[in-house]
Parts: structure tokens; C-alpha cells; sequence
């Protein structure tokens, strides 16, 4: 095999079987958005269990951004199934295929329920859910000390598992950047931020 055939089988296949190269726009925008909100949310939540000075303070600031990436999240899971994405490489291997799509599903469930427990558990325990500028939301969970425990024991599991599948997504995708160089990276960064490596289509 020619470098050049090599680099072309190991290089993401979208224009071949029809589908984008890349994720749009939006998509690339929420994402790079999304994971800066949400690597602040886990550590703001970590600030506030472990502060009682700055609790009162990050928690003024992890519900707004919550409910923010709730409502993103929306924005990007219609768009995701309105655009679909670029295909992953033919030649990698099954189990890191079903690897990446369980794991980018499981990544979607928890930017959904997480900000969703929260709002459960302020609610379950009779506080209200405050927005900036003053603005309360309704309360989606009865006030109940036994729903109070469950949901929170739930946010807290979750948000830990939330930390753990990305940063196993940080590696998997460090590891398509610097060491497969397949295209994977670069489908979720704009066109223009690779222009220097054009003419050689296996650079990530
Ligand atoms: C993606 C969104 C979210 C992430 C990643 C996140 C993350 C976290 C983390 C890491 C903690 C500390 C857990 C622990 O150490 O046990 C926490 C606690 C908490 N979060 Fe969130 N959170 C999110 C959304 C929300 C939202 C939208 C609300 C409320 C509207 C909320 C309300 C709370 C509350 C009240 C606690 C403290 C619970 C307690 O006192 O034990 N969270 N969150
Ligand atoms: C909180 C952090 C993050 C979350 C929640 C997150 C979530 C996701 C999700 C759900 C997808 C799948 C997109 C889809 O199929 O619609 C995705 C794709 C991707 N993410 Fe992240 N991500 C995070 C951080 C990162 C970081 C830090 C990097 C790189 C250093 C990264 C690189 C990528 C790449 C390259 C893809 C495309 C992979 C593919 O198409 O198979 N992500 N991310």
C-alpha cells in the first residue's frame, strides 16, 4: 500500500458514502461551547460541596449555566438529528466504533438528565430554581425529604460519571489527533483551522 492509498483508508470516509465531512457549524459551536460549560459545571459543583464561603456564590452560578446547557442541549440534539454526522473511518476497529457511539450517546443522556436532577433536587427540597436577573423557575419535583435524598444522590453519582466518560472522550479523541491522524478531530473543528495541512488528507 502507497502512503497516499494508506492515508485515504485511514482518513474519515463522509464524502464517500454521502454524508458531511465534518459536523456544521453549530454543531461544532455547541460542542466547543457546551464542553467549557459543562468542565466549569463539575468543577463550580465541586467548589460548592466543598466551600460553605463560596457556596452561596456558585450556586448562584450553577443554575443558570445548568438550566443553559439544558436548553443547548436541546438545540443540539434536534440539529444532531436533523444534520447526522460525518461517518467514523472504515478502518477502525468495530468495537471502538460501537465504543464512540454508546459513549457520545451516554455523553447526550447526561448533559440531559444532569441539569434536570439538579432542578429536582432544589425543587424536592423546597427551594426555588433562580435564574439571573431575579427570574424563578417552577418546581418539577414534590417537596419530599425522601425524593430530596434520592435526587440528589442521583446528581451527585451522575455528575461523577459524567467526569469519567469525558475524559475517557478526551483521550479516545487525543488519541484520533496525535496518533491515527484519521480526520476524527478535525471533523469537529472548522475547515479553516486546518488549511495548512491541505495536501496531506491522513493529517489531523
Ligand atoms: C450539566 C449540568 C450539571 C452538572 C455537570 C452538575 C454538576 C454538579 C456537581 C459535580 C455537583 C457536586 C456533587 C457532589 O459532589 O456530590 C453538583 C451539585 C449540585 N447541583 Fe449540579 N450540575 C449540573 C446542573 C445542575 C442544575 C441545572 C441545578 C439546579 C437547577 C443543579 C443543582 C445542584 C445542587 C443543588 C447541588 C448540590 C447538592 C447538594 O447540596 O448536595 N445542578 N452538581
Ligand atoms: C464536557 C466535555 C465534552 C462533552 C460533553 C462532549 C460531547 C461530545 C458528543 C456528545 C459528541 C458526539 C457528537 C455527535 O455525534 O453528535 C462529541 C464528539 C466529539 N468530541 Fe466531544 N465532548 C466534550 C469534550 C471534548 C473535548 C475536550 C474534546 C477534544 C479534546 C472533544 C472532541 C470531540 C471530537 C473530536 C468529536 C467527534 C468525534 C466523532 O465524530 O466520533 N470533545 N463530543
Amino acid at each position: 500500500m502507497t502512503t497516499d492509498t494508506r492515508s485515504m483508508t485511514a482518513t474519515r470516509q463522509g464524502n464517500q458514502a454521502g454524508l458531511p465531512e465534518r459536523f456544521n457549524l453549530l454543531a461544532q459551536l455547541l460542542h466547543w461551547t457546551m464542553a467549557a460549560a459543562i468542565l466549569a459545571m463539575l468543577f463550580i459543583g465541586v467548589a460548592m460541596m466543598t466551600s460553605l464561603t463560596w457556596r452561596p456564590r456558585m450556586l448562584d452560578l450553577h443554575q443558570p449555566l445548568g438550566i443553559a446547557i439544558l436548553l443547548l442541549v436541546i438545540v443540539r440534539l434536534v440539529n444532531r438529528l436533523r444534520h447526522g454526522a460525518p461517518a467514523l473511518p472504515a478502518d477502525l476497529p468495530r468495537w471502538q466504533v460501537m465504543a464512540a457511539t454508546a459513549s457520545h450517546w451516554l455523553l447526550y443522556g447526561l448533559m440531559f438528565s444532569l441539569p434536570l436532577l439538579g432542578w429536582g433536587v432544589r425543587s424536592a427540597g423546597g427551594w426555588p430554581v433562580t435564574m439571573l436577573a431575579g427570574v424563578t423557575l417552577p418546581p418539577i419535583a414534590p417537596v419530599d425529604p425522601v425524593w430530596y435524598a434520592v435526587l440528589r444522590d442521583a446528581h451527585g453519582l451522575l455528575a461523577w460519571l459524567l467526569f469519567a466518560v469525558v475524559l475517557m472522550h478526551l483521550s479516545a479523541a487525543l488519541m484520533h489527533a496525535w496518533v491515527r491522524r484519521d480526520g476524527v478531530f478535525s471533523s469537529m473543528t472548522p475547515a479553516g483551522l486546518h488549511r495548512r495541512y491541505r495536501g496531506n488528507p491522513g493529517s489531523d
